[in-house]
């Protein structure tokens, strides 16, 4: 009889294996552009964690500028911008090609999820910005959540923001997109829709 023993024997070393992680081929459907968006989204994040821990090492006071921590500001900023545009891109490829079938409703969760996490993560970038627009931003968010219930989560606290920013909601991101990619690979890429032919009667009774 299975147990929690077995179960994650098999799991592990099917998540561990170098099969999963350096296959030697590739269906043919996948190897388009539609489907290196994730792996583009994938890449801008990584971006964005190494431009974000080198301005983290700075501490909060990263805003007094010189050139170089200038030039990490921008790259952090454009990442975020190509991760975000890739992730939408991405999204839209799995949703045209229903990339939930066949077992991968696990896959699609935890994208969802991950987009979900982004959101905050991407605002709380803002907030610690510490200008007018950030400040005002805030204030209004606070409301808002102070109307969900959520007054715990104080918007007008700078190292509350700072602390969620560069610790919490990155590290649950980056744990989120790690398992994502971890189901894809065991998972695989999902095979396209069956080629419906219009003389196909099924697809002329649909047509009517
Ligand atoms: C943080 C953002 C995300 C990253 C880094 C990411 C990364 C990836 C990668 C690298 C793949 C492999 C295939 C490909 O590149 O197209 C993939 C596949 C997949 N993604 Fe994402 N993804 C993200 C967000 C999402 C979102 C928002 C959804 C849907 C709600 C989603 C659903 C899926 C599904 C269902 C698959 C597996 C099936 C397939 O590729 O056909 N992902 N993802």
């Amino acid at each position: 009889m299975a147990n929690w023993t077995q179960s994650s024997k098999r799991m592990l070393s099917e998540v561990m294996s170098a099969e999963t992680w350096l296959p030697t081929e590739m269906p043919e459907y996948a190897q388009g552009f539609m489907y290196m968006l994730g792996s583009l989204t994938a890449s801008s994040f990584v971006v964005l964690v190494i431009s974000g821990i080198l301005m983290a090492m700075n501490g909060p006071d990263v805003w007094s500028y010189n050139g170089a921590v200038r030039f990490i500001a921008a790259t952090h900023f454009w990442s975020v911008q190509a991760f975000f545009f890739f992730m939408m891109l991405h999204l839209w490829r799995v949703f045209f090609t229903g990339a939930w079938r066949g077992g991968r409703g696990l896959t699609w969760l935890l994208g969802a999820v991950a987009f979900l996490i982004a959101i905050p993560t991407a605002f709380t970038g803002f907030l610690i910005n510490g200008d007018l627009y950030a400040q005002w931003n805030a204030v209004q968010a606070k409301d808002g959540l102070n109307a969900l219930g959520l007054g715990w989560v104080n918007l007008d606290n700078a190292g509350q923001m700072f602390g969620m920013h560069v610790v919490v909601l990155p590290l649950v991101l980056t744990v989120v997109i790690a398992l994502h990619i971890t189901r894809v690979r065991t998972k695989s890429v999902v095979p396209p829709y069956p080629d419906v032919k219009p003389s196909d009667s099924s697809s002329a009774k649909a047509v009517k």
